[in-house]
């Protein structure tokens, strides 16, 4: 039997033992039938360096991918069959070429990166089959661990699941001096955490139900960087995680099985003053963050995540799934063995004295209220009581000014993204807030209420406003999203 026979076979298996596929209890499953194949090496996607170049050519096409264990699925991905390379970009102008090869309209935003709304590669930046998007991006932000993905109004959830989305590193070519690890697909690790619904012929359909529209799409299976049941093959010495969550709707709650601190360095919009331990890092959909973990003198670890269950706003329910297990191999050579202790980054604090706050009620639809008859014709969600129009501009912010919003999500946890900058955590639940979101932040987890604060430099125009909304895809599509112009 091959290794993606033997799979389906387990997967059938469970697919017949649960009524459904829909539990997040069924993620821990197939991982376990993978753990007993022999282990492949996880690979990385290709990196495109160019801090010296200046340029970027990306093809977004069609593509298949069998995730290196199941059946043949259909996939894109933006110069590969499934996902996009690593960007890294530094300060100065680069030019991006965005050729679009598939059958629909595509986008690519720019996901943290502070630039003009025009060509920030939202809703209101299309691109055509067959057509190419020629954009100069104008970088001004310090080292930060970025993201891009498809931003089609109505249509990011299908195509970010399909694989339109890559990672972007802004770097300054001086990590060696901070004493990080460096070597890209060695010690410098670009982790992408996805999870896939497997039905039981092993194809990965994305068809989100309405149960799904309301509380996100879940998968049954981890896929890391692509891959299901892979092993990260790493030198025995520190290890830079350079995390995003780039799933429809999944939360993680990272943590490492041999009960090692994640030390965590950066958070979205760049690097902490000096690594912060964290015990457990919880991660919602679109949100980044860098982490050293320490495989010293230990032949392996393992990246496990807790269930949460948004539904009850749960965290850590149940017995954890494993992520990403590591195995070292001494003949990579030795890395960083030492743990900087300063950084460099600095921790945002905006004066917020004399600032109006500005209320962002997250509605999803049927629950708590929030569903308003006006909201029926466009989608189940919304943001005070109005699903998103491409056409409605939702309010106008003067370039330069202190913002201070209030995200209030009451009847489910959502991670909140505004474009077009990196805001401050003020407060979560009125409490300061927790150590992971004390950095600069594009994408904060609310559970109830918390406050930001942020100050927008690029301008945003009325015919190329900013999106705010929730990253759970199936919200985002579903119309809880807003758009603000900058002038
Ligand atoms: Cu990551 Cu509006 O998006
Ligand atoms: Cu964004
Ligand atoms: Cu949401």
């Amino acid at each position: 039997m091959t290794r993606s026979a033997l799979m389906l076979s387990r997967r059938r298996f469970l697919a017949s033992a649960t009524a459904t596929a829909v539990s997040t209890a069924v993620l821990a499953r197939p991982l376990r039938a993978t753990a007993q194949t022999a282990p492949r090496a996880l690979r990385y996607p290709e990196l495109i360096d160019a801090t010296q170049s200046r340029r970027i050519t990306l093809t977004a096409a069609p593509g298949r991918s069998d995730f290196d264990a199941m059946t043949d699925v259909a996939t894109a991905g933006f110069n590969a069959a499934y996902l996009g390379p690593v960007l890294r970009l530094s300060r100065g102008e680069t030019e991006i070429a965005l050729e679009n090869a598939m059958a629909e309209e595509i986008s690519a935003h720019w996901h943290g990166l502070i630039v003009p709304g025009e060509v920030d590669g939202g809703p209101h930046q299309p691109v055509a089959p067959g057509t190419t998007w020629k954009v100069v991006l104008p970088i001004a932000q310090d080292p930060a661990p970025l993201w891009f993905h498809s931003h089609i109004h109505g249509r990011t959830g299908p195509q970010v699941y399909a694989g339109l989305a890559g990672m972007m590193q802004i770097a300054d070519g001086r990590d060696g001096e901070r004493g990080l690890p460096t070597a890209h697909g060695v010690d410098d690790l670009p982790i992408i955490l996805q999870d896939k619904r497997f039905d039981d012929t092993g194809e990965a359909v994305y068809n989100p139900s309405m149960h799904d529209r309301m509380m996100g799409f879940l998968g049954n299976a981890m896929v890391v960087n692509g891959q299901v049941g892979a092993t990260a093959v790493v030198p025995p010495g520190l290890i830079r995680l350079r995390l995003l969550n780039g799933s429809n709707a999944r939360i993680y709650d990272l943590h490492m099985r041999s009960g090692q601190p994640l030390m965590m360095i950066a958070s979205d919009g760049g690097f902490l003053p000096a690594p912060v331990a964290l015990d457990r890092l919880l991660l919602g959909p679109g949100e980044r963050a860098e982490v050293l973990i320490d495989l010293t003198g230990a032949p392996g670890d393992s990246l496990l995540s807790g269930m949460v269950d948004n539904s009850m706003m749960g965290i850590g329910i149940g017995e954890p799934f494993e992520v990403l297990p590591f195995v070292t191999d001494a003949s990579l050579g030795a890395g960083v063995d030492r743990l900087p202790e300063v950084l460099g980054g600095t921790l945002p604090s905006f004066d917020t004295a004399g600032t109006i706050l500005r209320r962002i009620a997250l509605d999803t639809g049927g629950m708590g209220g929030g569903m308003m008859s006006g909201m029926m014709g466009h989608g189940p969600h919304g943001i005070n009581g109005r699903a998103y129009e491409m056409d409605r501009i939702d309010f106008t912010l003067k370039q330069g000014e202190v913002q201070r919003w209030r995200i209030e999500a009451l009847s489910m946890m959502h991670p909140f993204h505004v474009h077009g900058v990196q805001f401050q955590v003020l407060s979560e639940n009125g409490a300061p807030p927790a150590p992971r979101n004390l950095g600069w932040k594009d994408t904060v987890l609310v559970s109830g209420m918390a406050e930001i604060a942020m100050r927008f430099v690029a301008p945003a125009p009325d015919h190329a406003p900013y999106m705010y909304h929730c990253h759970i895809l199936e919200h985002e599509d579903g119309g809880m999203m807003g758009q603000f112009a900058v002038s």
